[in-house]
């Protein structure tokens, strides 16, 4: 335990307040935050709350924006090819962020799986319930803060989660309301993770095929987020600062709005954009660009209104050892990672807390 939980918790037992006590029935309930909203709360439970100035932000600056990338026919038209490749390379290496547009999957897919998440977390209890747990061995399951008993503060969201690759859980394993729906969303995700591994592989200047052939989109997690609105935001998230553990995020945000990235010291709004899925880079791409792309902090702001509904899908895969790729390595630009035992890797990224300090990779450093 860090000696900042245990401070808190010396506090709040001296005014009676038993926070381990409170987080077991939390966890009990199994209904999540959503529960806690519905149960009429006016207050947010002292084990939500995070510490004064973490909240605030100041309004995202005009020019700086979150690259928005069209990726029409950026496989038909060379000149179209190369500039979109460009584009992809110079967001990665300036924000690890960029949103894509024109990128195939058609909006019925994409709000078809958003409803299909709204329907398992607005659903009946019991369901619910039968899916709580803790247990990372399982392809599918519901939680609220998966790490909860190791960070400092909660996360305002409840999540379902999807392990769809490398071996697919069983169609009757996915909860029945948003079954269909998330069968195709995920072959929909996969193709266009396919096709954004290849023009990051352009971007980083090797053979379109590099990054597929390493394996990196051999694995696929799905976690479907639910926000549900907050009486007291300014004193928690909904996501606290993290990076990414993976290779590539694919994300799709409803219109509620929240997610923000740090960059260039401060924190950037990340806007909604109809029919748009937001792409960023993770640590592990990171770590074989030697650096080059960027695997950027980002969180979710908690918000008066709401339910806000989030699909993050997350390639990665942690059987391997992984390093700087050996192309883009030369004198001028020496390894700055070391060879990475991924399973090493992501038990350290799980069991810390990722707020501000030290990143993971930083760990890898040589
Ligand atoms: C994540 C994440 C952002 C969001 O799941 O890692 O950053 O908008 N989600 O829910
Ligand atoms: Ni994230």
């Amino acid at each position: 335990m860090d000696s900042s939980k245990t401070q808190l918790d010396l506090v709040l037992k001296g005014s009676g307040y038993d926070i381990e006590k409170e987080i077991k029935a939390f966890d009990e309930s199994k209904a999540g935050v959503k529960g806690l909203v519905d149960s009429g709360i006016v207050k947010i439970p002292p084990f939500f709350v995070v510490p004064e100035n973490v909240v605030s932000s100041e309004p995202t600056p005009a020019h700086l924006q979150i690259p928005v990338i069209d990726l029409k026919d950026a496989h038909g038209d060379p000149a179209r090819h190369e500039k979109v490749i460009q584009e992809i390379r110079s967001a990665l290496e300036i924000w690890g962020f960029f949103q894509v547009v024109n990128h195939g999957v058609s909006k019925d897919i994409m709000e078809g799986m958003v409803e299909g998440v709204r329907g398992f977390h607005e659903g009946k209890n019991e369901v619910k319930k039968e899916y709580y747990t803790r247990d990372v061995k399982k392809k599918v399951t519901y939680t609220s803060n998966t790490l909860i008993h190791k960070t400092k503060a909660a996360d305002w969201k409840d999540t379902l989660y999807f392990r769809m690759a490398p071996d697919s859980p069983h169609p009757e394993e996915l909860p029945v309301v948003c079954r269909e729906t998330t069968i195709k969303y995920t072959a929909y995700i996969r193709g266009l993770g396919d096709t954004l591994l290849k023009l990051v592989s352009e971007a980083l200047g090797l053979n379109p095929d590099h990054l597929i052939e390493s394996g990196c989109d051999k694995g696929l997690k799905i976690m479907c987020h639910y926000y549900p609105p907050c009486p007291e935001p300014n004193r928690t998230l909904g996501s606290k600062s993290h990076t990414d553990p993976d290779f590539l995020t694919i994300l799709m945000q409803d219109h509620i709005g929240g997610l923000q990235v740090f960059h260039q010291n401060q924190w950037i709004d990340v806007p909604p954009i109809p029919g748009a899925f937001v792409i960023n880079g993770g640590d592990l791409l990171q770590l074989i660009s030697n650096g080059k792309f960027k695997s950027a902090e980002h969180r979710v702001l908690a918000n008066h209104i709401g339910p806000r509904i989030s699909v993050a899908s997350f390639f990665a895969i942690y059987d391997r050892i992984c390093g700087p790729i050996k192309e883009l390595l030369s004198d001028e630009n020496p390894a700055v990672y070391k060879e990475v035992p991924l399973m090493e890797y992501i038990a350290q990224y799980m069991w810390k807390e990722q707020d501000g300090g030290v990143t993971t990779l930083d760990r890898f450093r040589l």
